[in-house]
């Protein structure tokens, strides 16, 4: 006769965390640890760049405090978001005495975020972190919603975990040191965020998006607030992305995501997105979703930013072999749901809106659909 024991793990559990942001938010993170502490000792995890430019000062000011701080630097740059990396910064942590009772802090840009993330979600089993994004794109998108991960050599973001943030503070003044195209890079995710949810953010883009490139700081905020606020809303509703909802913060990213693996990575994250959006604008226009002169709208952003508007040389003669265009069409079906044999795609049905498209967020795209969008940005 069997037995049967349940383990009740019923729970609700209430994992809200603040976004801080403003001027001079960073000097007063150590303060507020003092205040409201989230271990015994902080690991403070930069990568070689931004742990120069700030990490030790950060050290200074914890441990001014009398906080037990460690800075623990990496290479900067994607190719660091490595199990041996990932693996080296443990023991590290490990060496230094951490204990379960310690915290990550991830101070940088994206691949800060995603690696330090992925260290405190598996750290002992996990330990809590916050993010203090530096980079453009880390302030409006990387930092929030709590997918923390490594790449593997087979393809970005395939080890990770959900693992949410207890705060994060964003200083706008560390966009001052940003290198420019990061910063432009960064605008990409905010164009994206008013084309699938906030037209007044996409029209704020529209009117003052250089005025961001310029460092406008107070412009920047706003724009920063709103991004933000599109992804918490996502997040909210969705945040393992159950519902379907969650997708719709990949608009341009399908095809963007394969013209970033085609380059090796050496196109930046932005730049890829921005050219999956005219792509997928133009086969959101083709399938009858949206009008015309809104594809237009978005690309004139895009356009006035800076963004090219086409692949860049190198990279489009390779996707115009037919060995480049199979990879091409290869990375695009690798991961990603296929509904009836069609590779599933957000699309837009007017400038802050997604289409819905039989009760789902996404719409299924034939392959002569997405060569359609790829002559868009093909020279
Ligand atoms: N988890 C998510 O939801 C999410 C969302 C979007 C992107 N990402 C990930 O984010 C990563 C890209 O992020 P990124 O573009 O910030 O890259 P990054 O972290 O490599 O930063 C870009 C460069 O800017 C430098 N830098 C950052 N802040 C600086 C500052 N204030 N002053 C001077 N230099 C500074 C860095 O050292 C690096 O060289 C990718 O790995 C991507 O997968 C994650
Ligand atoms: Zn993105």
């Amino acid at each position: 006769m069997d037995e049967r024991i349940i383990v009740r793990l019923k729970r609700y559990q209430d994992d809200s965390y603040p976004l801080i942001i403003g001027e001079r938010v960073f000097p007063r993170i150590a303060e507020e640890l003092t205040r409201n502490p989230l271990g015994d000792s902080y690991a403070i995890i930069a990568d070689s760049n931004v742990a120069r430019l700030y990490g030790e000062n950060f050290k200074r000011m914890m441990r001014d405090k009398n906080l037990r701080a460690f800075l623990l630097s990496f290479p900067a740059g994607e190719k660091s978001k490595t199990v041996k990396v990932w693996q080296s910064l443990i023991e590290k942590m490990l060496k230094s005495g951490l204990g379960r009772d310690s915290c990550v802090i991830a101070l940088g840009g994206g691949v800060t975020g995603d690696l330090a993330g992925f260290v405190s979600a598996s750290y002992l089993r996990g330990i809590p972190f916050i993010q203090v994004p530096t980079s453009l794109l880390a302030m409006l998108d990387a930092s929030i919603g709590g997918k923390v991960g490594i790449d593997l050599p087979s393809g970005k973001n395939l080890i990770g975990a959900f693992f949410q943030p207890k705060a994060v503070y964003i200083d706008l003044t560390f966009l001052e040191t940003l290198p420019k195209i990061h910063l432009l890079n960064g605008m990409a995710e905010a164009v994206k965020s008013g084309l699938i949810a906030d037209r007044a953010l996409f029209a704020m883009i529209e009117k003052k998006g250089n005025e961001c490139l310029k460092l406008n700081l107070e412009i920047l905020r706003k724009v920063i607030k709103r991004a933000l606020l599109v992804k918490a809303g996502v997040v909210e509703q969705d945040e393992m992305e159950t519902l379907g909802l969650r997708k719709i913060l990949n608009y341009g990213h399908t095809i963007g995501h394969s013209l970033e693996a085609l380059s090796g990575y050496q196109l930046l994250h932005g730049f890829a997105v921005s050219l999956g959006m005219r792509a997928s604008a133009r086969i959101s226009v083709e399938m009858g979703f949206l009008k015309e002169i809104d594809a237009q709208r978005q690309n004139k952003v895009l356009d006035s930013l800076g963004f090219p508007g086409k692949i860049p040389g190198r990279l489009c003669k390779i996707i115009k072999t037919s060995s480049g265009k199979t990879r091409f069409f290869d990375y695009l079906t690798q991961d990603k749901k296929v509904r009836s044999g069609q590779l599933e795609m957000v699309l837009l049905s007017e400038i802050g809106r997604v289409k819905r498209f039989d009760n789902s967020w996404t719409v299924p795209v034939s392959k002569q659909m997405i060569e359609m969008g790829l002559k868009e940005i093909l020279e």
